[in-house]
């Protein structure tokens, strides 16, 4: 267990995303190099009266001692965060909770992302090309309502991936839910294989399902409200299929398929 740091720390890059996206580049940051996929930061929005911290995932990090965060426009506090401008002072609580477990090198990595949840898993598929998996192992299952709600295609694809976009309305790549298309591939493949998961609880739900139906292992990121974030508050906690409980700021976020009641 990593024991997390509270640091102050500076926007060192903006980058508007579009459809109410960011991406926030921040320098300097000690963690960097006990940072994993998976884990997550909590976010002190600076210069209001909000009390509580805002959660957010690592995104990606440099050995410069840049780490990033991808984040929507949601409410007051990523409303605000949104203001923010190159030089400005954060706040940052990490890292915190249990991250990926990286897949056997035999195995088919199949990521399935959908909406906030995508930079998590981006930052996952980096981490596996960089420890050597070759990245055509790599498939790349990314859903949304339209195109403007599937961020960073470029980014995605110089990874050398497998990518499939899927938009409800078509406009981008497969048109329908992303579990659909999944589950095909999952039917015509007879390799091993491994599901990781971030997004809407419904997404949460099919995937998990998904790797219960086919009996194929995998992690589930999720999402919880945090006042804390180091599990004090009980303010996060989930139901697991065992009839325990689960706190998912630091039994989790990430779970094991199958794991927890969704
Ligand atoms: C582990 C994790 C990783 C995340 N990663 C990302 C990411 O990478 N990108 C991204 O865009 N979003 C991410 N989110 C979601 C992000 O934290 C929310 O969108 C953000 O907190 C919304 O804040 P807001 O002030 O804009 O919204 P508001 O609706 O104004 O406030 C929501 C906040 O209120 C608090 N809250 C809600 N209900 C309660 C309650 N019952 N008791 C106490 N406090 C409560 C929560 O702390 C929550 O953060 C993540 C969430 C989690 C849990
Ligand atoms: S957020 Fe407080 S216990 Fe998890």
């Amino acid at each position: 267990m990593i024991k997390p740091t509270c640091e102050d720390t500076f926007l060192l890059k903006k980058r508007n995303l579009k459809n109410r996206y960011f991406a926030y580049t921040f320098r300097p940051y000690t963690q960097v190099k006990k940072c994993k996929p998976g884990h997550f930061l909590q976010l002190q929005i600076p210069q209001t009266d909000i009390f509580f911290r805002r959660p957010f995932s690592i995104a990606g990090v440099t050995p410069a001692g840049d780490i990033e965060i991808i984040f929507k426009i949601f409410g007051k506090g990523t409303a605000l965060l949104a203001t923010l401008e190159k030089g400005d002072k954060v706040n940052l609580l990490g890292p915190l909770g249990v991250p990926f477990t990286l897949p056997k090198k035999n195995e088919k990595t199949i990521l399935i992302a959908g909406g906030v949840g995508f930079p998590p898993l981006m930052y996952l598929a980096v981490e596996m090309i960089a420890k050597g998996y070759d990245p055509k192992s790599i498939e790349f299952f990314y859903g949304g309502r339209t195109t403007d709600d599937i961020i960073e295609k470029s980014r995605i694809k110089k990874l050398g991936v497998n990518f499939h976009p899927v938009t409800e309305d078509g406009s981008y790549g497969m048109k329908g839910l992303v579990t659909k298309p999944v589950e095909e591939f999952i039917q015509s493949s007879d390799t091993n294989m491994r599901i990781y998961s971030c997004g809407p609880t419904g997404m949460l739900k099919a995937a998990d399902s998904l790797g219960l139906k086919y009996k194929i292992p995998g992690q589930l990121s999720l999402e919880a409200p945090m006042p804390c974030g180091v599990g004090i508050c009980l303010g996060c906690v989930k139901e697991k299929t065992d009839g325990g409980h689960a706190r998912v700021c630091c039994d989790g976020p990430v779970f094991e398929i199958g794991e927890i009641v969704l």
